[in-house]
């Protein structure tokens, strides 16, 4: 569990007393689960670690429309695990599997892509750096979530989210190589490949 939350940007956790908001398919019309999927161009067969998959509406939505894909969702608090593990077993979707921090030391490096829905704003600078530590040099992380710089309906307060500018810049000082890629109404969407490592 990281209950180092250093460098977060929003100062409390996800409450899963909050958990029913997570799982409303209106989500949809904003974020589609198909503009994901196409944003994170991911070869047959791959793993996708989802990073904070929270109840895993995203998660199984993936997971039903490629089939082929593993998808590991991934969250750290034992109450939205025990959600997870609900729903994936309500969906019947077999290629999708709850887990919890102790799965990332077997997926060092071996993730295809990684997506992180709504998350970067809770990640603490030791989680990001677990993230990313994920990556093989030519996968790509997909950061999407909320813009401080749009009045939403929907969504945390703007003071507890991004910029897409802060956003990149914190993910380039974690030792990603950043790539903007077109917005969604509510949301920024940042393509994160880890640096090479500079020579000294
Ligand atoms: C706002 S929710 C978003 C959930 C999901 N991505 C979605 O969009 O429906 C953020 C989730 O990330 C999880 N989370 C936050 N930090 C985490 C970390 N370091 N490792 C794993 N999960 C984390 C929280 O427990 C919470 O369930």
């Amino acid at each position: 569990m990281h209950h180092d939350r250093h460098g977060a940007k929003q100062p409390g956790r996800f409450d899963p007393a909050r958990a029913a908001i997570l799982d409303d398919t209106a989500r949809f019309a904003y974020v589609s689960p198909d503009s994901l999927l196409a944003e994170l161009a991911l070869p047959p067969s791959a793993t996708l670690a989802d990073f904070g998959a929270g109840t895993g509406l995203y998660a199984i939505a993936l997971a039903q429309r490629r089939p082929d894909l593993r998808i590991v969702a991934l969250d750290e608090q034992p109450q939205m695990l025990e959600y997870l593990r609900n729903a994936i077993e309500r969906a019947g979707v077999t290629n999708v599997e709850a887990a919890d921090p102790s799965a990332l030391d077997a997926l060092r490096g071996r993730a295809g892509g990684v997506l992180a829905l709504n998350v970067l704003h809770e990640l603490g600078d030791a989680a990001l750096g677990e993230l990313r530590a994920l990556l093989p040099s030519d996968a790509v992380a997909l950061f999407v979530d909320w813009n401080a710089e749009v009045e939403r309906p929907v969504g945390p307060p703007r003071d507890h989210v991004y910029s897409p500018s802060d956003a990149k810049r914190r993910l380039e000082a974690a030792g990603f190589t950043v790539e903007m890629r077109a917005p969604l109404p509510y949301h920024f969407v940042l393509a994160g490949r880890p640096a090479p490592i500079s020579p000294p």
